[in-house]
């Protein structure tokens, strides 16, 4: 059947996941959250280099490993080296260590290559999130979204979803600090030529994927 993919990037807490998800079931669509990849290989490397480990080293290492993604958007799941990690992804020492890993540009080139191996092999019907889906993993997606939010009501969903596993201040510095080591290695928040920005601040994550769905034509 006909291609449709559907890129959404957006800051921590802007709630790419929840609205992705969504949106592949309600299209029937495969669902790949390219920030796990970044998140795998850094429970990889944190596994491995306990005291930390040079670009080259990390490079070496993602190079080599074996990175499987389950794109199913009722449970996603990841692996790393035959290793189940998609629990592990979430926790808090992975967010904290994750930029690291994300602005090391081999990591990156390799790591684009993966996730354009995915989208492949879904026939491009697919929707895919992250921070540069739409701008270098796939700027000609039939879909490009820019989902926005304040930073007050993206530090409160991130706080609504991990509970009493992180105090109030880890949770400020997870999304505002990584908001900002992350835009060291590219523009994640300023939407590129084409690209359809949503504020998602004061819709529900079904409103947001009424807009979506709209946008494509579905
Ligand atoms: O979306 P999530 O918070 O799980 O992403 C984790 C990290 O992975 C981000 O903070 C960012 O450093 C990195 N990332 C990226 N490019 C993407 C997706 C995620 O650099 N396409």
């Amino acid at each position: 059947s006909e291609s449709l993919l559907v890129a959404i990037d957006g800051p921590s807490g802007s709630g790419k996941s929840t609205t992705a998800k969504l949106l592949a079931r309600r299209l029937g669509l495969g669902y790949l959250d390219t920030g796990a990849m970044y998140r795998a290989a850094t429970t990889e490397y944190l596994r491995r280099h306990p005291d930390g480990a040079s670009a080259g080293e990390i490079a070496a290492l993602v190079s080599a490993a074996d990175i499987v993604c389950e794109t199913s958007p009722e449970a996603p799941a990841f692996s790393i080296n035959g290793r189940d990690v998609t629990d592990e992804i979430r926790e808090p020492r992975i967010s904290a260590a994750v930029s690291e890993v994300a602005t090391n540009l081999e990591v990156r080139r390799l790591l684009t290559g993966l996730m354009r191996g995915v989208i492949d092999a879904h026939g491009r019907r697919i929707v895919v999130e992250g921070r540069d889906i739409t701008t270098v993993v796939a700027p000609d997606a039939d879909v490009r979204v820019l989902l926005v939010a304040d930073p007050a009501a993206r530090v409160a969903r991130r706080a609504a979803e991990v509970g009493d596993r992180a105090t109030a201040s880890e949770v400020t510095d997870q999304v505002l600090r990584r908001d900002k080591d992350d835009s060291t290695v590219s523009n994640f928040t300023d939407a590129a030529e084409g690209v359809v920005v949503i504020d998602s601040t004061f819709l529900t994550p079904d409103e947001v994927v009424d807009r979506i769905v709209a946008l494509a034509g579905a």
